[in-house]
């Protein structure tokens, strides 16, 4: 941690008193670091003790009479923002960007990564609220640790605990050294499903949420790659740092692989691609006339993507596929590497309702051109997103 700077914030929880304790394992690990506190912590830990172990000027509420904008001078110096221990209060304020204090204000300013360490009662961590709000800065980019099940201030055992400070401590270095070594590689990211247009009003499309790609452009940003995300048809927030381009059907993701392919080290096609499309568009909506209607839709084959870049594949260039499968899993996962010609086959289970499609949750086995096999625990997407990084991480030279 050497040279890093980390702004740690500390808000309204009896755990303030452990982050006196991190605070020094930071210091001591080379770190330079500054605090802010709510006018809650205030009440349990005075500034001056962060102010003395930190050598540096402690933000709080009574800054705001100074002259210059003190928030904004903090917010842009951090290298981590880290949130510890942090309230329940907190978390709902910075997951709906509200900023009515010096740590909230300087918080929602700040530009670099971010660690929120949740630490407060059981009721409050259980209450739906919370969840959701913890939720919300998960999918905003932020890293969130959750709490432990021990003894509480309360004086009964449940979850909600702070993680200890050495513990702390290891994750903000994880965070710090992901960072470095997927820095240079270009990164091209296909997400969500293509939708193909019949008429004005209606197309074709399949259940792809775009979890799973847009969680791994969110690592691959984080370990410092220069991430290129195509969005086909997903509503999910942009993860921060990540170049977005949107699309709409398989023709138009076509002519954006063909543009940035060649400037790509690592291809991750993740998208769920439409294999037909209607032959004809129709111009104005289909009518059905009769109640007794019947409809035959004429479609015609979409080119195969994945293997159109595989074939225009320069050394150097990996090519990553997915397969969403139902049946006979591996099979087909070993057709469609040695077809596609791709590096790396992820298959899905996607006739698994926890696993599959818009789930949370996933469970893959990644397979190699080179041999290689490995299946995932069931795990958050964004879980496997950090293991498929790692296994491909391995190819570099
Ligand atoms: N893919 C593609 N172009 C297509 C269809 C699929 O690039 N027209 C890519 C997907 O992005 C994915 C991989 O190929 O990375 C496998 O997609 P999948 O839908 O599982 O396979 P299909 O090739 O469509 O094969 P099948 O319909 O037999 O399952």
């Amino acid at each position: 941690m050497d040279g890093k700077k980390i702004t740690v914030y500390v808000t309204g929880s009896i755990a303030a008193y452990k982050a006196v304790y991190l605070l020094r394992l930071l210091i001591k690990a080379g770190a330079e670091v500054r605090v802010v506190m709510t006018t809650a912590a205030t009440r349990f830990v005075t500034p001056l003790t962060f102010q003395t172990l930190a050598q540096h000027h402690v933000l709080t509420d009574a800054d705001w009479d100074q002259t210059g904008v003190v928030h904004v001078e903090t917010a842009q110096w951090g290298d981590l923002n880290v949130v510890v221990p942090a309230s329940a209060d907190f978390i709902a304020k910075a997951a709906t960007g509200i900023a009515d204090s010096m740590a909230t204000t300087t918080f929602l300013a700040a530009p670099a990564p971010k660690l929120v360490v949740p630490a407060m009662n059981d009721g409050m961590w259980n209450n739906p609220a919370t969840q959701r709000n913890l939720t919300q800065l998960r999918q905003d980019g932020i890293h969130t640790l959750s709490p432990d099940s021990g003894f509480l201030a309360e004086g009964y055992a449940a979850k909600g605990r702070m993680p200890e400070p050495e513990v702390i401590a290891t994750e903000i270095e994880k965070l710090f050294t992901k960072e470095q070594d997927w820095q240079g590689k270009r990164v091209l990211i296909t997400a969500g499903g293509t939708r193909e247009d019949l008429d004005p009003v209606r197309y074709l499309s399949n259940r792809s949420s775009g979890k799973m790609g847009y969680e791994l452009a969110r690592a691959a940003q984080a370990h410092g790659a220069e991430v290129t995300l195509i969005s086909a048809n997903v509503t999910l927030p942009t993860p921060p740092g990540v170049k977005l381009v949107r699309v709409r059907t398989a023709q138009d993701l076509a002519i954006q692989l063909q543009t940035l392919f060649p400037q790509t080290d690592v291809l991750l096609m993740a998208a769920a691609v439409s294999d037909f499309r209607p032959a004809q568009v129709v111009p104005q909506k289909i009518k059905k006339i009769t109640e007794d209607a019947h409809l035959t839709l004429e479609l015609e084959a979409n080119p195969d993507l994945l293997k159109l870049v595989a074939t225009q594949k320069k050394p150097g260039q990996l090519v990553v596929g997915f397969a969403a499968e139902t049946e006979d899993l591996k099979q087909n996962a070993a057709r469609k590497l040695a077809n596609k010609k791709a590096d790396f086959i992820i298959l899905n289970d996607v006739g698994n309702p926890q696993i599959g499609f818009n789930a949370d949750d996933n469970q893959v086995t990644i397979i190699g051109a080179n041999g290689f096999e490995t299946q995932t625990p069931v795990e958050s997407k964004s879980a496997i997103a950090e293991r498929i990084l790692a296994v491909l991480k391995k190819t570099f030279n």
